[in-house]
């Protein structure tokens, strides 16, 4: 159970203050039940405005396909937002609604975007061993040995530091087509790794993140998941 006002306001809907003029006008009902009290004590699930029910009452967790241009930022001055592209009352929510990892401005593909702090925990922490699935063309012929040394690690320069990436899988699907499973999320990872050996990613997308797939969801479009 949750305090009305509190509730609509975390959920993006208007802010406290003018929770009490919904319920006061009779907008908001709980069940059949009309709440005029916005201090009222209520179940979520059972709760509409003006006649349509709350939109995720219990938290948000969806997929979305981030088209290329996009940027996996909060800050609008970095150019335009995967945010932007969804429901407007999203970026009003509290918890804050984030997209679990990044994807690069240039990169495609499937994005987790969630309100739930400790989904993002697991679906990044490296001890949880989540695959993340990408598709990457190439500016030259894949070497085959570069299966090996990326199921071997590549060394990348972080910090100052030299550290090793852990155990890819790589895939050569054509000449200059590959698909990479990695089971870590370094920042620009799938480009330093083929940089670090000569060849240059012209296109990234990625394709699965742990359990979830792209399947039947087109670029721009979102789907609700159960975390
Ligand atoms: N690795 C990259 O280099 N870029 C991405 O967007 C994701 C993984």
């Amino acid at each position: 159970m949750r305090r009305l006002d509190q509730l609509l306001s975390s959920l993006g809907y208007c802010s406290r203050k003018e929770a009490r003029a919904w319920c006061g006008a009779g907008r908001v009902r709980e069940g059949d039940a009309v709440r005029a009290d916005a201090g009222a004590r209520v179940d979520p699930t059972r709760v509409t405005v003006d006649g349509l029910p709350l939109e995720f009452p219990s938290g948000l967790t969806v997929l979305f396909h981030k088209p290329v241009g996009l940027v996996c930022s909060h800050d609008p001055r970095d150019g335009r937002r995967v945010y932007d592209a969804l429901p407007a009352r999203w970026l009003l929510r509290t918890p804050r609604v984030t997209s679990v990892g990044r994807l690069d401005k240039d990169t495609s593909g499937l994005l987790v975007i969630t309100d739930d702090g400790a989904l993002v925990q697991r679906l990044t922490s490296p001890r949880h061993h989540v695959d993340k699935v990408y598709e990457a063309v190439l500016d030259l012929d894949v070497p085959p040995a570069l299966v090996e040394r990326f199921a071997d690690g590549i060394e990348l320069h972080e910090d100052g530091q030299v550290e090793k990436t852990r155990p890819a899988r790589l895939q050569l699907l054509e000449p200059r087509r590959v698909e990479l499973t990695l089971r870590e999320g370094r920042y620009h990872q799938v480009r330093r790794m083929f940089a670090a050996c000569g060849l240059t990613v012209t296109a990234l997308h990625r394709t699965r993140f742990g359990p979830w797939s792209l399947e039947g969801l087109p670029p721009g479009a979102w789907a609700e998941v159960s975390a």
